[in-house]
C-alpha cells in the first residue's frame, strides 16, 4: 500500500485545525472518518493487502486513525469556546434604551382639560364626526339662512342625512353638536364634557388648520346662572394656566347662546402689558361661552322654562400654542417627532 503516511497525517491536521466553524469542522470529520472517507479507504485497502504487510500498515492506519480522532476533538472544544465566549454577556456595556411611544401633545392636553372638569363633576362624552345639519345647526338655532352653513364654513359630504334627505351630512365644525346629542337623551341634571376633532374648510397657515380639536362643556339644571359659568371657567383657567392667570369675559355672539361671551385671558409673554403674541392687546382670546338658548332646550324637547344651562367651547390647539409659546399650528400634524418627543 503506497500512502505517503507522514503527508497524510499533516494535511489531515491542517484541516482540522484550521476549520473556522462548527459546519467546517463537520465536513472535515465526513471527509475522514464518514463512511466513504478516508479511513474507510484505507481499511478496505488493508484487507486487501498481502498478509506479511497487514500489521505494519493496520498499525500506521490506527495511528493515523487516532491522530485524526484527536484533533477534531480538540478543534471541537477550542471552537465552542470561541463561540461562548462571543455569546458571553457584558454587563457593561451601556444599555439599548428602547424608543417607546407616547401619547401626542394634543391629546396629553385635551385629557388634562378633560380631568379638571371630571374632577368638578362633569363627565366625558363622545359624538360622531360626521353629522347632520340637524345636530351641527337646526338644533343650535342656526337657521338655514345664517352665514356659518353657507359651503364655505363647513365640510359637506356627498351623502344626505338618511333622517332628513333634503340636507348632506357633513364633518362636525364644532363640537357643540354633541350638546344636542346629550339633551336629546338625558334630562337634566346633566354636566359633561365633549373632546373631539372638528373641519372647517380654512386655508391652512401659521394659524389655521382644516382639522383641530375642541372641548365643548355642557352643564343643565334648575337656576344656573352666568355666575356660575363665571366661577366655572375662572377655575378651570387657574388650575390649567396656573393662580396667577387674569380673565376677561367679552360680550360676543352665538346663535345658541344667550347671553354670550368670549373668554380673554392675560396675555403669557407680556403679562397685558401689550406685545407682538397678543397684537399689542394684552389678552389672548381661549373660549366661547353662554347661557344655553331657549331655542336650543325647545328644540330638544325640554318643557319651557323648567332648566337653564351654561355651555362652552374652547379650542385644544390654541391654549396649547398660548401655555408653550408654540407659533405654527401645522408643527402639530407634520408628525415630526423631534418636536413631539419634547413633551
Ligand atoms: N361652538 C362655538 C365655536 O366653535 C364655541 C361655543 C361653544 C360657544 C359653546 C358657546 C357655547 O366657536
Amino acid at each position: 500500500m503506497d500512502l505517503d503516511w507522514e503527508q497524510t497525517e499533516h494535511d489531515a491536521k491542517q484541516r482540522i485545525y484550521s476549520a473556522a466553524s462548527m459546519k467546517e469542522l463537520q465536513e472535515a470529520r465526513v471527509t475522514y472518518l464518514g463512511r466513504k472517507g478516508l479511513m474507510t479507504e484505507i481499511y478496505t485497502a488493508l484487507a486487501a493487502a498481502p498478509p506479511e504487510e497487514k500489521p505494519v500498515i493496520g498499525q500506521k492506519a490506527n495511528q493515523l486513525k487516532k491522530v485524526i480522532t484527536q484533533a477534531l476533538q480538540e478543534r471541537k472544544e477550542a471552537l465552542a469556546r470561541e463561540e461562548q465566549a462571543e455569546a458571553a454577556l457584558d454587563v457593561t456595556l451601556p444599555g439599548i434604551v428602547p424608543r417607546v411611544g407616547r401619547e401626542h401633545l394634543i391629546t396629553q392636553t385635551t385629557r388634562e382639560i378633560c380631568a379638571i372638569f371630571e374632577r368638578l363633576g362633569f363627565v366625558i362624552q363622545e359624538g360622531p364626526e360626521i353629522e347632520s345639519e340637524a345636530h351641527n345647526f337646526e338644533g343650535l338655532n342656526i337657521p338655514e339662512d345664517h352665514p356659518a352653513r353657507d359651503g364655505f364654513d363647513t365640510f359637506y359630504l356627498d351623502a344626505p342625512d338618511p333622517d332628513h334627505p333634503q340636507w348632506n351630512l357633513l364633518l362636525r365644525s364644532h363640537t357643540s353638536p354633541g350638546q344636542v346629542r346629550i339633551m336629546k337623551e338625558h334630562t337634566p341634571p346633566l354636566a359633561v364634557v365633549i373632546p373631539g376633532r372638528v373641519y372647517r374648510p380654512d386655508a391652512v397657515d401659521a394659524s389655521h388648520s382644516f382639522m383641530f380639536h375642541q372641548v365643548e362643556g355642557l352643564l343643565v339644571d334648575r337656576n344656573v346662572s352666568f355666575a356660575d359659568l363665571k366661577g366655572l371657567l375662572t377655575t378651570f383657567c387657574r388650575k390649567f394656566f396656573g393662580p396667577e392667570i387674569r380673565m376677561r369675559f367679552r360680550p360676543h355672539y352665538f346663535p345658541f347662546t344667550e347671553p354670550s361671551a368670549e373668554v380673554d385671558i392675560s396675555c403669557y409673554l407680556c403679562d397685558g402689558k401689550g406685545c407682538s403674541v397678543c397684537g399689542r392687546k394684552g389678552w389672548l382670546e381661549i373660549m366661547g361661552c353662554g347661557l344655553v338658548h331657549p331655542a336650543v332646550f325647545k328644540a330638544v324637547g325640554y318643557p319651557k322654562g323648567k332648566y337653564s344651562g351654561l355651555a362652552f367651547g374652547l379650542g385644544v390647539e390654541r391654549i396649547v400654542m398660548l401655555r408653550y409659546g408654540i407659533k405654527d399650528i401645522r408643527i402639530f400634524f407634520e408628525n415630526d417627532t423631534r418636536f413631539l418627543v419634547q413633551f
